[in-house]
């Protein structure tokens, strides 16, 4: 196993949104069961070794990783999700005799790991909401071993106009109570990464102009 320092701090909790992780769970119930759920399982379940969950939030995803992984490391700034995450993780298999976990209240643009250090890296719904995009795709990239798979299920700007149109102009609106924008342009900016090689892609979503972008690319050895 990798020795990976004692992550949990006291300091700099920053809360996410307005609203608790229960509220952000209800809230999202409906899309986990129409969509989101499927999407997670089938992405996450092919995944092993030691993984890197940026943004795990209220760690929905930790359900869906098989017992292939080893070993899940959370980082989130907001300690809420943390300890709640926690709580429910002792029903998914972690802790004990399980998978193990680890905890990191900290932001994805400054990771504070080791160069090469995870089998595999996974971003589910946090480009939208994280201050630098890029930087924490690029941190990601630096702390995934070469071959390693970067895994992501993101929502982003639809290409076809009138929609685009539409989530520029709701898009503050909608940023102010969930910190989250409706308007990058995701995909490109993970497509322009030299280093990440596509392994498989999905544009799709439920709504028209496919808003989300789903995809696993494999770091170059
Ligand atoms: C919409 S939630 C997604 C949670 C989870 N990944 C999922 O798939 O349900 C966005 C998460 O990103 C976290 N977040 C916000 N800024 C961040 C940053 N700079 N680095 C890492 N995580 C961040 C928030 O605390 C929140 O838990």
């Amino acid at each position: 196993m990798i020795d990976i320092p004692s992550f949990m701090t006291d300091e700099g909790s920053k809360r996410t949104s307005d609203y608790g992780p229960r509220t952000y769970d209800l809230f999202l119930a409906p899309m986990e069961i129409a969509w989101f759920g499927r999407w997670r399982r089938r992405m996450l379940s092919t995944l092993k070794g030691e993984v890197l969950d940026i943004g795990t939030g209220t760690g929905t995803n930790l359900k869906y990783y098989p017992e292939d992984v080893r070993c899940v490391t959370v980082v989130d700034p907001d300690d809420d999700n943390i300890s709640y995450l926690e709580r429910r993780s002792r029903g998914w298999g972690f802790g004990d005799d399980g998978k193990c976990l680890r905890t990191h209240m900290g932001v994805g643009e400054e990771l504070p790991f080791p160069d090469e250090t995870f089998d595999a890296v996974v971003s589910t719904l946090i480009l939208c909401t994280v201050e630098d995009p890029e930087r924490v795709v690029s941190e990601g990239t630096r702390v995934l071993k070469r071959g390693g798979r970067f895994i992501f299920i993101e929502h982003q700007l639809p290409r076809w106009k009138p929609q685009a149109i539409v989530f520029n102009i709701i898009s503050p609106v909608w940023h102010a109570p969930s910190g989250c924008n409706l308007n990058r342009n995701t995909e490109e900016m993970i497509r322009s990464r030299t280093e990440l090689v596509e392994l498989e892609t999905h544009r799709t979503g439920p709504i028209l102009g496919y808003p989300f972008f789903i995809g696993d690319f494999r770091k170059r050895a």
